[in-house]
């Protein structure tokens, strides 16, 4: 990897640009993707591309994937597990951070499984190609339908209530199968609220146990018997995943112990499970003060944790599955805006305004993220202003970034903000019927679309107008 050297004390875009060292930083530890430099021009340079020129190209708003950072991501996990996990391990992808076909391809090429959250995300994976056994089904509420079609391709999946569980119980093994591939015992996992508090936003807070998923510890014994007494599921295994965004070491550690000990209990009911799935949650860096451990960090935290359980309780160890997301997409991506109007509040605040905003990424709203941004066509800029980058939205709290710390700004400038491939587009909306924007995957010097840019007859496709409304009709 060939990186452009930061000169000392840079206050300028330069300032994000991954550090040169001669060993590959951890994507999740960076707030530019692992290919960024800066070229002859100044312009900022992602996967050997010129974000001026894809703007040119593509458009504007843009999503610039580094394909590099991705799969680097992708072999930092499972590489990490085979060195720090003895028993058998998987990596899946949690796809809801973001699911296209180009994306559940790269991490399945990358020999990740997959965990999807509902029949669309089941959908776009297997017109991915990949491999249904690889795939496991969750969701708090999965419609009768939605059970189905992931059974039937042959996915496991992850129980989250009695409701849920009764349901699969009852399918009758005489049900027509599409296309054969259903196992039976249909292959299940029980997801369990562990109780594992952690810091982070309470929306993506979810291991405590006042949360909508997954049983309640106190309720396991019942499920356990219930499941004991099914001969059409065979319950692999249990599974847990307390929150996002998080980088303390010790909930996840403490999460493999508790787990453990109840593989021993659902053992007393003759169940023998050989699969544990420790959820995902690992943090990233989106400004410079955050400090999340690295992938290989993380691993190494979570498999001691459960060896160390599973030698305390004399237990072999289960397979394990982790389901990181957000580490493994987020960094991997930036948008890129082009900026317009502006508005200066004497003594108050300057306002930037960029040509996207809350459809393109929500999370600044719904959780109070911040972000930090760089001007792609003038990398070494002296920062020397104060402004907020707000979107185009008719919403006052449509803003991308508060107080940011950036070089004057002229309309027609390329602002992109970084680590923005998590939760972006998958949250993304059409909210004032904007179009969502185009994606790119960058490699190599390469720019391939992934995901075309709506156009207004897309924003139309959906409507009906019924007959009696028509001048004729
Ligand atoms: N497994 C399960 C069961 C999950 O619910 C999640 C995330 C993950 C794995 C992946 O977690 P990650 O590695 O990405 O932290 N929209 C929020 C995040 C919601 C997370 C939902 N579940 C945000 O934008 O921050």
């Amino acid at each position: 990897m060939v990186l452009t050297p930061i000169s000392e004390a840079v206050n300028s875009g330069r300032q994000y640009l991954p550090a040169l060292t001669t060993h590959t930083p951890s994507p999740n530890q960076c707030l530019l993707p692992l290919t960024a430099q800066v070229n002859s021009q100044d312009h900022l340079e992602i996967g050997g591309c010129d974000i001026t020129n894809l703007i040119a190209q593509f458009g504007s708003p843009l999503y610039v994937l580094d394909e590099q950072t991705l799969r680097t991501a992708c072999r930092q996990y499972r590489q990490a597990f085979e060195q720090y996990y003895p028993g058998e391990s998987q990596v899946i992808y949690a796809s809801k951070a973001w699911n296209c076909i180009a994306i559940c391809a790269i991490v399945a090429s990358e020999g990740l499984g997959l965990d999807v959250v509902s029949g669309g995300e089941l959908y776009t994976a297997l017109q991915a190609g990949v491999n249904p056994e690889t795939i496991y089904l969750h969701g708090n509420n999965k419609s009768v339908d939605e059970l189905h079609f992931a059974v039937e391709q042959g996915c496991t999946i992850v129980v989250d209530n009695w409701l849920e569980l009764k349901t699969l119980a009852a399918w009758q093994p005489s049900e027509p199968l599409h296309n054969g591939r259903a196992k039976r015992p249909i292959p299940i996992m029980l997801r369990l609220t562990p109780g594992i508090e952690c810091h982070t936003h309470d929306y993506i807070r979810t291991g405590s146990i006042d949360s909508k998923f997954g049983f309640d510890p106190q309720q396991l014994e019942p499920v356990f018997e219930f499941v004991s007494q099914q001969p059409t599921l065979e319950c692999v295994g249990l599974h847990a995943h307390i929150g996002s965004q998080i980088f303390e070491l010790q909930p996840h550690y403490d999460l493999g112990a508790v787990m453990v000990q109840w593989f021993s209990k659902a053992a007393q009911y003759g169940l023998s499970m050989q699969v544990l799935d420790i959820g995902g949650g690992l943090g990233i860096r989106y400004t410079e003060s955050d400090d999340p451990p690295s992938i290989e960090d993380w691993v190494k935290g979570v498999c001691a944790g459960i060896v160390q359980a599973c030698e305390s309780l004399l237990l072999p160890l289960p397979k394990l599955i982790s389901e990181p997301g957000r580490s493994l997409i987020g960094p991997a991506c930036v948008t890129a805006y082009t900026t317009g109007s502006q508005k200066v509040v004497p003594d108050i605040r300057t306002y930037v305004t960029v040509d996207g905003g809350m459809s393109d990424n929500p999370r600044p709203i719904t959780y109070q993220s911040v972000y930090r941004a760089v001007l792609a066509n003038r990398m070494s800029a002296e920062i020397t202003e104060q402004v907020t980058i707000a979107g185009k939205h008719c919403e006052s709290g449509d803003i991308v970034i508060k107080n940011a710390q950036l070089p004057q700004i002229h309309p027609g400038d390329v602002l992109v903000v970084m680590a923005t491939g998590a939760y972006n587009y998958s949250m993304a909306s059409n909210y004032n019927r904007l179009a969502r924007p185009a994606a790119v995957l960058v490699s190599d010097g390469d720019a391939s679309l992934i995901l075309q840019r709506e156009t207004y007859q897309d924003l139309v496709r959906q409507d009906c107008l019924p007959e009696r409304l028509t001048k004729e009709g």
